[in-house]
């Protein structure tokens, strides 16, 4: 018994180095599965679900980052309650990741800032709308935008989320069976378990 607790130790190792590695790699690369995530935020008692880009993923940290508009409703949502999930799946290797964790909004600030560098001019004009996302419009031609070269500006609607890890939930689909492992953040780490797929 002491060899197969120790075997399963390995395994659950294994798992959840393999977690972070394949999430890192998904930051990094727009073809990887888990790079376009399923966010989940609540807000008065219903679930929000949406799709995001996954921009980072601080290892040391274990937090995943996000970018968002300070505007969106799911920045209001988090400010309310930063208890957030993030939904992941492979589809070639049959891998659900769920986590759950602490959000911590980032606006106009030093890390906020960094981000904001990292942006493509392209991708900033997400930020460059006069009305705020989700406000109701007339007809979809209606969108003005911020004028080009106004970058102080763009960058006082950014923000970056980032997700302290607290929870991972991993299941692999198999054609055999089926598994399942949960790790909990602790104070010495990540505690892995198996659990009923
Ligand atoms: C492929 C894809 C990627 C997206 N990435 C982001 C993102 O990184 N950040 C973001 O705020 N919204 C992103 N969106 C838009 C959200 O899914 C959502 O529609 C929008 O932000 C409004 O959400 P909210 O009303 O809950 O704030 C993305 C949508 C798609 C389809």
């Amino acid at each position: 018994m002491p060899l197969l607790h120790h075997d399963n130790s390995i395994e659950l190792n294994d798992i959840i180095k393999n977690c972070w590695d394949e999430l890192t790699l998904a930051a990094q690369s727009s073809t990887h599965p888990y790079h376009f995530p399923v966010l989940g935020t609540n807000h008065q008692n219903e679930v929000e679900l949406r799709t995001v880009v996954l921009r980072a993923v601080i290892q040391n940290e274990e937090s995943l980052v996000f970018y968002s508009d300070f505007r969106s409703p799911k920045i209001n949502q988090i400010q309310e309650n930063p208890q957030v999930s993030w939904l992941f799946y492979n589809g070639e290797s049959r891998i659900q990741i769920r986590i759950k964790g602490l959000a911590k909004i980032h606006h106009q600030d030093e890390i906020s800032h960094q981000y904001w560098k990292l942006l493509k001019s392209r991708n900033k004009r997400d930020y460059a709308t006069i009305l705020s996302p989700s406000s109701t419009i007339k007809n979809n031609k209606e969108v003005d935008y911020i004028k080009d070269g106004n970058d102080e500006q763009l960058f006082d609607h950014f923000v970056g989320v980032t997700t302290e890890v607290t929870e991972i939930d991993w299941l692999k689909i198999g054609s055999d069976s089926n598994k399942r492992a949960r790790f909990l953040k602790e104070k010495s780490g990540f505690m892995g378990e198996w659990l009923v797929p």
